[in-house]
């Protein structure tokens, strides 16, 4: 074996031992000189939900608009439905899609359109110390929403924490519209879905004419 081969080996072997540590990272983020890169793979996390706030519904320009697809980073995921709060180092993104069409096959109603934006918010102590409940507040959403943004700055606490502070089921998050994070909380097994068969709700079926 000559000397290169042996020393491109060695790189093989020594490799996992070098980075088993961010291998193993404990959050699914990265936060550094003030600023969140934006994340990426979050279509693999686990879905909660979609509000709408359509813009026809809100003078031609929602706050946020249009649907908006809510994840969940998997470690999360996991304890919340272990112990039903949010660990420090969650991370939810919301993914914003327009109305695409308001007409199928299946009947009248909003149908998804075209990515038009992403914003997130994270809750950890040693990143956001300040922020109340130590959760940070930010949007990748480029101007007219036809781009996103690489990195971004948390919003001031004024903008954004105020509103979830007061009007959130959980903690600084809305689980009361994500009826996955509501079903599941400590719920364990039960959380993953399937395992009930009372759905326990309170949908009345529409009466025949
Ligand atoms: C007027 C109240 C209000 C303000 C201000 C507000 N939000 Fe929210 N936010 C909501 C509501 C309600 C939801 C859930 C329903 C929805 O998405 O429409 C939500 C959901 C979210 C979510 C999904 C996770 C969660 O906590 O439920 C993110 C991320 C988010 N908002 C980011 C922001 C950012 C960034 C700002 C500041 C620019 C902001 N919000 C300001 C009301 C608010």
């Amino acid at each position: 074996m000559n000397t290169i081969k042996m020393l491109l080996l060695s790189t093989i072997t020594c490799a996992p031992l070098l980075f088993t540590g961010s291998v193993e990272a404990k959050q699914a983020y990265e936060f550094k000189n003030g600023e969140l890169t934006r994340p990426t793979g979050y279509r693999e996390w686990v879905y909660v939900g979609t509000p709408v706030t359509p813009n026809d519904m809100n003078n031609g320009k929602a706050a946020f608009p249009e649907h908006h697809n809510v994840y969940i980073d998997p470690k999360s995921w996991a304890h919340w439905k272990k112990t039903g709060k949010f660990r420090d180092g969650t991370i939810l993104i919301k993914e914003l899609v327009s109305v695409g069409s308001k007409a199928a096959v299946s009947g009248q109603g909003y149908f998804q359109g075209e990515f038009i934006g992403l914003e997130a918010t994270i809750k950890s102590k040693a990143d956001f110390p300040n922020e109340p409940g130590n959760w940070a507040y930010f949007s990748f959403s480029g101007e007219g929403h036809k781009t996103l943004t690489k990195t971004a700055k948390a919003f001031p606490s004024a903008a954004c924490n105020g509103c979830h502070l007061v009007s959130a089921a959980d903690d600084f998050v809305f689980t009361q519209y994500y009826p996955v994070l509501s079903a599941g909380k400590g719920t364990g097994k039960n959380a993953t879905g399937g395992h009930l068969n009372d759905l326990k709700n309170s949908y009345v079926e529409p009466g025949a004419k």
